[in-house]
């Protein structure tokens, strides 16, 4: 049942595949936000040409916000969103993670603030094939070096926590998608972060199952996980209490907003669940 997973295969770009040292999580600084980025730029040569992909970017997050980051297809969101999760460096610019200076980081270094403060999630859940929802969780910890029985502990009490406790050793094959993403979230909880970056994640569900996932993000950011996400549905931006516009790799919206209660729309979709 808990067959050993060999990093060969890992897929490509997972960003939970950096061998890096465990390390204790740190409680956030109240005084610092916890994401700040000043200037931030990232450019790329292209064919003679520079892409701008993100212009010179300055903005701040604090710890226990709920973000939500919309704007056209090629704006830049992606681009943010790997510089801020530390698996991409800036062309320019400075960037400070729960007040560590990402910018000037080595790639192990980067790996390892990685490891110990974010956890990923994607559209496409990125989740191993033929293996277990149980050790698709205990993933990360096992990069982590964290003994087996501590792992399998922790990966039951977040799948759990995510409503998969009687699925743990179903193959993402054998589970839907809505469920799919709930394992991907466990495995993203698994190192407890302080930071949830999600690129889409709600991107290849149904809009039920869209609200269902927004309704665990709102679990997570009221226990005061700082979310930050993209999405291209208003209808999902909704939930976050802050909404980022970008176009052509900048900012042009930046303003609080009053959520929807996730948890609210589901009941009102299954009264007998309310
Ligand atoms: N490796 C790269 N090399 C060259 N250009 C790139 C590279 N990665 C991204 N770009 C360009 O940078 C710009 C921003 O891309 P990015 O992926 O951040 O957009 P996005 O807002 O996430 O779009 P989408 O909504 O389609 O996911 C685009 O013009 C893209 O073509
Ligand atoms: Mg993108």
């Amino acid at each position: 049942m808990n067959a050993e997973i060999r990093s060969a295969d890992l897929p490509a770009g997972d960003p939970h595949a950096a061998d890096a040292p465990a390390m204790d999580a740190r409680a956030p600084d109240a005084a610092q936000p916890l994401i700040r980025c000043e200037a931030l730029a990232k450019r790329y040569e292209v064919g003679g040409g520079t892409v701008h992909a993100l212009r010179e970017l300055t903005l701040s997050v604090n710890a226990g916000e709920f973000v939500a980051v919309m704007g056209p297809s090629g704006s830049g969101k992606s681009t943010f969103m790997n510089l801020v999760g530390c698996l991409d460096q800036p062309s320019t610019g400075r960037y400070w993670l729960a007040g560590e200076p990402v910018d000037s980081m080595n790639r192990d270094q980067l790996a390892a603030i990685r490891n110990r403060l974010i956890g990923f999630v994607f559209q496409q859940f990125n989740l191993l094939p033929r293996t277990s929802a149980q050790d698709n969780v205990e993933l990360p910890l096992l990069y982590a070096g964290v003994p087996r029985v501590e792992r399998q502990a922790r990966a039951l009490r977040r799948l759990q926590q995510v409503g998969l406790g009687e699925r743990l050793d179903h193959h993402p094959s054998q589970l839907s998608g809505g469920q799919q993403q709930r394992v991907a979230i466990a495995r993203a909880l698994v190192n407890d972060p302080q930071l949830i970056l999600a690129d889409e994640p709600t991107g290849a569900l149904d809009s039920r199952t869209s609200i269902e996932v927004m309704a665990l993000m709102q679990a997570l950011n009221r226990e005061g996980i700082t979310i930050v996400l993209v999405t291209h549905e208003a209808d999902v931006a909704a939930f976050a209490s802050r909404i980022i516009g970008f176009r052509d790799g900048r900012v042009v919206r930046d303003a609080a907003n009053v959520p929807h209660d996730a948890a609210a729309q589901l009941a009102a979709l299954e009264p007998e669940q309310g």
